[in-house]
Formats: C-alpha cells, structure tokens, sequence
C-alpha cells in the first residue's frame, strides 16, 4: 500500500460565516450545549470581524461575523446565508499538506504561515474545495492555548450543559448537476481519499425527487466526506433546492456523533431544536427490517428517531430541520452501533419528511 501523502488526525474546526455570530454563538451554547472557549475581535485587536469558538467534546466550531460590509465574510454571507465557510483539518504537517495538495492540483486559498502568541505556534495553509468552501490545515503541535493565536480564552457569562455531543462523524457537500465525480476526483487525486459507497438515484429516489451521492473517506478513515449531486425526478430535488438557496455548492449537513442518542435527541427538542418528522407507520416496517437492539423502541419512536443496519451492526439517526431561514445547512444526529454505513434504508423515509417541507416552502 502506498504511504498516505496527507495524513489527517481529525477534523480541528468547522468555522461559519454568520450574520450576527453573537446571537449564533448563544443558540449553539443553549441549544445544543457547546461551551464558549475563545475569541477574537476588536477587544483583542482584531478590528474587522468578531469569532466565538465553542466546544463540546472533540468537536470545535467558530462563529464569525463581519464587523463591515463589502469585506470577504459580510460578501460571503450576503451570497450564501449563514453557512459553513472552512472545513478545517488537523494535520502534523500544514506546509507539507499545502505542498502536497498544491503540486496534485489544488487551488490554494492561502499559503502556509506560522502565527505566534504566548502560548506557542500554529502553522495554518489552506486550499479550495467545492463552491467557497475552504479546507484549512491546522498544525497545532507546538500551541497550548484556547484556540489559536490571536484568540484570548473566555467563559460564557451562564452555564450551558452539554448533551453528550462527542466528534465529528462526517460533513456532506452539495455539489451542482454532474459535479460529483469532479469532487470526488478532487479528493481521490489531490488529497488521497478513497472512495468508500456509491449511492445511486435508485438506491435514494421517491416519487418526486432523486439524488446521487458518493462517499469518499482518508487513509485513517476518520474524515467523512459524502458528495451529493440532484438527480432528474419528477420535481425538484432537495439538492436542487439547497443549490438554489445556497447560490451554489457548499456543506449541507454535518453529522455529530453521540453514544446515548435517547438522552441527546430528547434534550435538543426539550432546548428547541427542530426535527424532520417520519410518520408512525416507519416503525412498523423498520422492526422487522432491523432486528434485535440494545434501546427501546417505545423511547426511539417517541423521540422519532430513525434505525437502520448493515453488516457489521446498527445505527440510530435523526435530521434537524434546517438551522436557518434559507433551507440550506442542517445537522445530522448520530449513535453507531458497529454499523458503517449511512442509513440507506431510511433514505426513503427521510426524503419523503424533506418533501412534505418542501412543499411547505413552496419549492417542490
Ligand atoms: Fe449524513
């Protein structure tokens, strides 16, 4: 086997591009538990933008906001609405990753720099993917601070609890019509991914709408990444959609990893979180199609969480609505069981819930 040219640790951050990273900050502390750890803004020296960085677990995301309009972020959220800006990734080396890509075809956003403060060094370089998306490498080895240099550690001026978030499962693309193999090439060729599943438009297809998706994973197989692209249907697709409203390709689900999917899904409702609803007729099948597990069904179907399985073990899932006003961006809720996989089997179901929203939004 060939050595792994881009070795990744992990996801180190996701940052949005929000419109008012204040309020966004809160809704993620109170609803979905993180804790505020760090910032940066011009009570740091910071003049043009404001980023709260918040934590739960493994899991890292920042916040950031324009403090003036016509600049790159205020431009960004203009465009797109709140959404995920850089999908950033924890490596060893950040100038050798930058190089790596760089020589196999990647656009690069910006080269490797070192930044410093009292709490040590970070390396940071950057490349483009899919629509704005960025891809930022992080070398941290030598940083014992908040966040980055540049951040000053804070503490919210409440206690938020956490709900029992964990890591990082994967990140889903939207990608335009006929764009998927262009990035999943992209991350075969130039960042030395491999293709884990194909999902066609029979595999994930209801009477009205149809996708396509590829999953393509690291070495380590610790970074996720599925690519969605529309597929023909009768209406317009839930890709399709998102594209419309997102003014083009970018992230359009993140998926959180929890081991106790009972306790999490019951505290995001109880906080306010808004859920897609399957009808009580998917537990019906979903029984026999599953088999035996360690959670009660009466709990899951109270909380409407979803079940499938392949053939290493199960899975539990569930979908935010989206988090914004535009239908763009969403969460993934997730508890493996053994299982690998996506939940192939409540693609159906779940598509379905998307549609009877759609039609809600008049977009269908
Ligand atoms: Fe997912």
């Amino acid at each position: 086997m060939q050595k792994d040219f881009l070795p990744i640790n992990g996801t180190d951050h996701i940052e949005f591009y929000v419109g008012n990273a204040k309020q966004a900050s809160l809704y993620y502390q109170h609803c979905f538990g993180f804790n505020l750890v760090a910032y940066a803004g011009p009570e740091t020296g910071i003049r043009d933008r404001a980023s709260y960085v918040l934590q739960q677990d493994k899991i890292r995301l920042v916040l950031t906001t324009s403090l003036q309009p016509g600049s790159e972020i205020a431009e960004h959220v203009a465009r797109h609405g709140d959404g995920v800006k850089v999908l950033a990734l924890w490596v060893d080396d950040a100038t050798k990753s930058f190089n790596e890509t760089v020589v196999r075809g990647a656009q690069p956003a910006f080269a490797p720099h070192t930044m410093k403060d009292e709490f040590g060094e970070v390396v940071l370089s950057a490349i483009r993917t899919y629509g704005d998306t960025l891809h930022t490498f992080v070398e941290r080895k030598y940083y014992k601070g908040a966040f980055l240099p540049g951040y000053k550690p804070v503490k919210s001026t409440f206690t938020s609890t956490p709900i029992g978030l964990k890591y990082v499962d994967h990140c889903v693309g939207n990608v335009e019509l006929g764009k998927m193999n262009t990035w999943v090439e992209f991350y075969e060729k130039v960042m030395g991914f491999s293709l884990l599943i194909t999902f066609d438009d029979k595999d994930i297809s209801t009477e009205y709408s149809a996708l396509m998706s590829k999953v393509v994973s690291n070495g380590n197989g610790y970074i996720k990444f599925p690519i969605n692209e529309p597929a023909q249907g009768k209406k317009k697709s839930q890709i399709e959609e998102y594209l419309d409203f997102y003014k083009g390709a970018g992230v359009q689900h993140i998926a959180i990893a929890t081991d106790d999917i009972i306790h999490t899904v019951s505290e995001l409702r109880r906080r306010g979180v808004e859920f897609l609803y399957v009808p009580e007729t998917y537990y019906e099948d979903v029984m026999g199609r599953v088999g035996e597990i360690n959670e009660s069904w009466d709990e899951l179907r109270k909380q409407n969480i979803l079940i499938d399985r392949d053939e290493e073990g199960y899975l539990l899932q569930i979908f935010t609505k989206p988090v914004e006003d535009r239908p763009t961006l969403f969460f993934e809720i997730i508890e493996r069981n053994g299982a690998k996989s996506f939940g192939k089997g409540n693609f159906k179901a779940l598509f379905e819930s998307i549609e009877r929203e759609q039609a809600l939004r008049g977009n269908l």
